[in-house]
């Protein structure tokens, strides 16, 4: 099939690729010249594992191809993703102007029937919305599907090659089929492919990442009560997770959830619940506990130093969770500016996220080229991501480069046995100090 993607984000780039490397032939369509221009020759624009070999592989291949060109990509499509951002407004609702304005533009373009699927997150009602844009100006038939997508930054990869289902939102039995057909080669090896109507898919997905934020949250309140009585959340965490009606995953406790899905999402959620008159108390609930959260460790720090004021602090990790360049809504920026505020200092180390975070912070920190020589001189150490490279560190080494032996993991990085015998101070979530 032959299949254009208007936005290359995150999501519209991997789509495209992945659509590529199912067999059909993808057009990429981004109004930054810039960045079509070093897609053309061969450079993937994010960071993600193992996105670069297969999006050399479908250039190679002649199955991936950019342009700036919607005219030109839409004329030689049957099907057109719209992978726009869906940033949120001054009100936390999602803006749409981006959809809806590509939208205009597809009804002015289309000469044929085409299929137009959503794969933004976007508000239950915007396939409606959509559809009304374009018929006011076109007469040639088309449909409008919501496709939402579930990938996760850092496994994007795996999970769009992988999906635990197929959403697919069509009011139109001929636009099911064309969906059907494209993600054949998932349903041949057994992932489940669920239709329903364009709004219960549109909600679907908020759904989703509302109760993944939801679920996080709760098991953060549960740790921070394991530590007023004594408990230990690692132990909770699994003896509720060997429930299969629970899971064990996303129960992993730490300084709160952020990223560019689940804040936004939420917030989304509950702006959308507004409007309608009715109130999410559990997501506003949600929004509040992960807020303290974020932060819930300056007050350990503050408590153990007495003052805050001319400590040096030494940050490993600056990404929003491992395996991502993206600080978008990332507990470090909030740690920063709340260390800042208070007159400390900070060392950074972050391989792949700092060029991100000094867009932003500057020289406000300072940064180091690696985990240890962020340590000199330093009176403690802040974990604020879980990159792999700290699982396992040398904690003589660690005990000679800072000032103090004390270390504030916002990651439970480290089993209680690990530390037992290092002498330093240790606190992290929801575990005995
Ligand atoms: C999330 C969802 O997991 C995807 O299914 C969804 O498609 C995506 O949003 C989206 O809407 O595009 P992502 O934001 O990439 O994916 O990251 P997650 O792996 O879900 O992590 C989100 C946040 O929760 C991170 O800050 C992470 O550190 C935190 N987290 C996650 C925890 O604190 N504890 C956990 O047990 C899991």
């Amino acid at each position: 099939m032959n299949i254009s993607i208007v936005g290359t984000g995150y999501v519209g780039l991997v789509t495209g690729t992945t659509l590529a490397e199912l067999g059909n032939t993808v057009f990429c369509v981004d109004i930054d010249e810039n960045k079509v221009e070093r897609m053309k020759q061969g450079i993937v624009p994010i960071y993600e594992p193992g996105l670069e070999e297969m999006f050399l592989r479908n250039i190679q291949a002649k199955r991936l191809f950019f342009t700036t060109d919607i005219k030109e990509a839409l004329d030689q499509s049957d099907v057109i993703y719209l992978a726009l951002p869906t940033p949120p407004g001054g009100d936390g609702s999602a803006d749409l102007s981006f959809v809806l304005s590509v939208a205009n533009q597809i009804g002015e373009m289309i000469t044929s029937y085409k299929v137009i699927v959503n794969k933004s997150t976007v508000p239950v009602g915007t396939a409606d919305k959509v559809r009304a844009v374009i018929s006011s100006k076109t007469d040639i038939p088309f449909d409008v599907v919501s496709n939402p997508e579930f990938l996760r930054e850092g496994f994007a990869v795996k999970d769009s090659m992988n999906p635990s289902r197929v959403v697919v939102g069509s009011s139109s039995e001929k636009a099911k089929e064309i969906m059907a057909k494209i993600y054949q080669p998932f349903t041949n090896t057994g992932v489940p492919i669920i239709f329903m109507d364009e709004k219960s898919s549109e909600l679907t997905k908020y759904a989703a990442n509302s109760f993944l934020a939801v679920k996080i949250t709760f098991m953060n309140e549960i740790a921070n009560y394991c530590e007023k009585v004594g408990a230990d959340v690692d132990k909770v965490r699994l003896g509720m997770g060997s429930d299969d009606r629970i899971g064990h995953r996303f129960l992993f406790p730490g300084i709160g959830y952020g990223g560019s899905c689940f804040p936004k999402d939420v917030k989304a959620l509950i702006k959308s619940g507004h409007d309608e008159d009715f109130t999410f108390k559990i997501l506003e609930a949600t929004e509040e506990v992960n807020k303290k959260q974020k932060v819930i460790l300056v007050d350990e720090i503050e408590k153990y130093f007495g003052t805050l004021k001319g400590k040096k602090i030494a940050m490993w990790g600056l990404a929003f969770k491992a395996n991502t360049d993206d600080i978008r809504e990332a507990s470090s920026l909030d740690n920063i500016e709340i260390l800042l505020e208070k007159g400390a200092q900070i060392v950074a180390y972050d391989a792949i996220a700092e060029d991100n975070v000094k867009k932003i912070v500057g020289d406000k920190i300072a940064y180091a080229p690696d985990m240890y020589t962020a340590l000199e001189g330093a009176d403690c150490l802040l974990i604020a991501t879980e990159w792999s490279e700290f699982k396992n560190p040398n904690f003589e080494l660690m005990a000679e480069k800072l000032n103090n032996k004390v270390i504030f993991d916002g990651r439970n990085m480290f089993s209680m046995e690990q530390v037992e015998d290092t002498g330093f101070y240790y606190k992290s979530i929801g575990r005995k100090t």
